[in-house]
């Protein structure tokens, strides 16, 4: 075992499983993933996802990645709606109940034999009891086209980015254990959430660790996120009381406005520059 320093604000390359086999227990705070959906994907241009057919590493996964989260606290995962057996009792194994639902439907489909393709879906699975968020999110979110230049399945960076504002809260640990292109981690890192995003092929976990790299903003890959919808349902105001406290996040250097002296001191203690306004 590894103290969780070792693995923060890193794409790593390698199993999931083992990675986090090295992982500390109750040591993150917000799973969101996007794992192998047990169909034996094939993209169009004949793009495969690694583990797209098995199980057993995928239970093996959801064991694990309990295991690290925290008591009370929440993971988020996409699935193949035709394997939802499959994957409903994998999470139980693993100790989740869900929750919820979120549904992103897509203004284009991705597939058409008896249905249109045209939504994404998710389930909200709770570790023990965790108490609602502040602010709670509406089940059907927005979603936009990638691409998938990066990845097959790449997720878009505003399908994520309510979820982790949700369900964890400024300077906490994201992880992804399927993190493909990064875009958890990135969406992390954009809302000054240390993350953790682990990818088994070279070839991805590269990619991941250049966005990363190049921290989103003024990444051209990123170019979903850019485009802000003024009307956008889901995006939240700042809900920071500005009573005095501040702190810059080391990574993008975003100052914002903190409720509470301790989490000041706590922020600090983790590399942010904090302070009380005069
Ligand atoms: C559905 S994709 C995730 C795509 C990601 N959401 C994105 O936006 O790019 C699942 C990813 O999990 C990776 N994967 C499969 N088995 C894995 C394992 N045992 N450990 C780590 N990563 C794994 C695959 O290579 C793939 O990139």
């Amino acid at each position: 075992m590894r103290p969780i320093s070792e693995f923060i604000n890193r794409i790593l390359c390698g199993d999931c499983v083992e990675v986090m086999k090295d992982m500390p227990s109750a040591s993150v705070d917000f799973v969101l993933t996007d794992p192998p959906y047990l169909v034996n994907y094939r993209s169009r241009d004949g793009r495969t996802i690694a583990g797209d057919n098995d199980p057993d590493t995928l239970a093996r996964a959801f064991a694990q990645l309990s295991r690290v989260l925290k008591d009370n606290r929440f993971c988020v995962s996409f699935y193949a709606w035709n394997r939802v057996d499959v994957f409903m009792r994998l999470w139980k194994a693993a100790g989740f109940s869900p929750v919820a639902h979120f549904v992103w439907p897509k203004r284009y489909a991705s597939s058409a034999h008896f249905a249109r393709a045209q939504h994404e879906q998710a389930y909200l699975l709770a570790k023990g009891r965790p108490r609602a968020p502040r602010v709670v999110l509406p089940d059907v979110l927005e979603w936009r086209y990638t691409g998938n230049t990066l990845h097959p399945t790449q997720k878009p960076l505003v399908a994520l980015r309510p979820l982790i504002r949700a369900f964890s809260t400024v300077a906490e640990i994201v992880l992804d254990p399927f993190v493909g292109s990064g875009t958890t981690a990135l969406a992390a890192l954009l809302l000054c959430r240390r993350f953790i995003g682990i990818e088994v092929r070279k070839d991805y976990a590269t990619i991941a660790q250049q966005r990363l790299r190049k921290k989103g903003g003024e990444n051209p890959m990123n170019t979903d996120d850019k485009q802000r919808t003024p009307s956008y349902p889901n995006r939240q105001r700042s809900t920071a009381p500005r009573d005095g406290f501040w702190a810059t996040c080391p990574q993008c250097r975003h100052k914002f406005a903190t409720p509470k002296a301790w989490i000041v001191k706590y922020l600090e203690r983790i590399g942010y520059q904090a302070g009380q306004a005069a």
